[in-house]
């Protein structure tokens, strides 16, 4: 595996790629990774000739009072996991490198950009779509993989890309979990064994969503009302959202029976998890 720390190493390095006709499949990332990461790697090279990593804590997607430094780190793990799943190119660029002193612009997506995670957390959509837009300027990849645990970054990247013109193919992987259930995120690793347990709700208000649907409710607010009441009953959780919403534009749905996106947030200790899943369309 070819390590690229600068813009120019990593732009020759998949344009070599690319101008020996192989599609290139790109996964970027923030390091610290698990099998969610990893299953975007395999899906990368499923459908690409060669595959290209990012490692990268983009300072600019987190809050003042958010975890940056603390954010896990372990760069030589990182890497050979990606080198075992055949990842040819990793990016890992310093934060100089991305952000040479003096940048000042930003790409935004306007609206979405202020939904879900982005009501939760000011400036950190504008921070991932930037720092996406700038990955695809120096990687130009055929195809970009993302978690759909993500929902909303997906919604997000996939309108800037179409907004842009980006020539590249967004595919949003399925949600890798626990045995439990309990979606995987780098920040599962915060979790105490107690706390670990409690999260653990996230995951129950949803299959209880699934249930009232799969049992025909297709009103958006009964829905919702069910998962506010079992988080109001676990006060060891504190639920930052739980919304039912088109996964496109992210707007609010009253009715579920066109397919929709039902999304949680939720703090555990200081922990902020999130989780989702995806209604289809099924005639009422
Ligand atoms: O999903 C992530 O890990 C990050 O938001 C991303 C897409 C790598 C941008 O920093």
């Amino acid at each position: 595996m070819r390590i690229c720390n600068t813009i120019e190493d990593m732009r020759a390095a998949s344009r070599a790629v690319r101008h020996a006709g192989k599609r290139l499949g790109f996964v970027p990332t923030m390091g610290a990774l698990h099998e969610g990461h990893l299953s975007l790697a395999r899906a990368a090279k499923a459908s690409c000739d060669a595959v290209a990593a990012s490692i990268f804590v983009n300072p600019a997607q987190f809050g003042p009072t958010e975890d940056l430094a603390k954010y896990p780190r372990n760069f030589e793990r990182d890497r050979e996991l990606l080198e075992k799943e055949g990842v040819e190119l990793l990016f890992a660029p310093s934060v100089e490198e991305m952000y040479p002193a003096g940048a000042v612009t930003w790409v935004t997506v306007e609206g979405l950009s202020a939904k879900l995670d982005g009501r939760s957390r000011p400036g950190h959509f504008r921070g991932v779509t930037t720092v996406v837009a700038k990955l695809f300027h120096i990687v130009e990849p055929d195809a970009a993989f993302f978690g759909q645990k993500d929902a909303a970054q997906v919604a997000i990247i996939r309108r800037m890309a179409a907004d842009l013109n980006f020539p590249v193919e967004i595919v949003a992987c399925p949600i890798m979990r626990e045995p439990d259930g309990l979606a995987m995120s780098s920040r599962n690793a915060y979790l105490d064994p107690q706390q670990r347990k409690q999260a653990l709700l996230l995951h129950r208000s949803l299959f209880r969503a699934n249930k009232l649907w799969e049992a025909g409710e297709r009103d958006a607010a009964k829905i919702v009302a069910t998962a506010q009441e079992e988080f109001a009953a676990e006060k060891s959780v504190r639920l930052d959202y739980f919304e039912i919403v088109d996964p496109d534009n992210l707007d609010p749905l009253d009715d579920v029976g066109n397919g929709a996106l039902v999304a949680v947030a939720a703090f555990v200790g200081q922990t902020r998890l999130i989780d989702n899943l995806v209604l289809p369309k099924r005639s009422q």
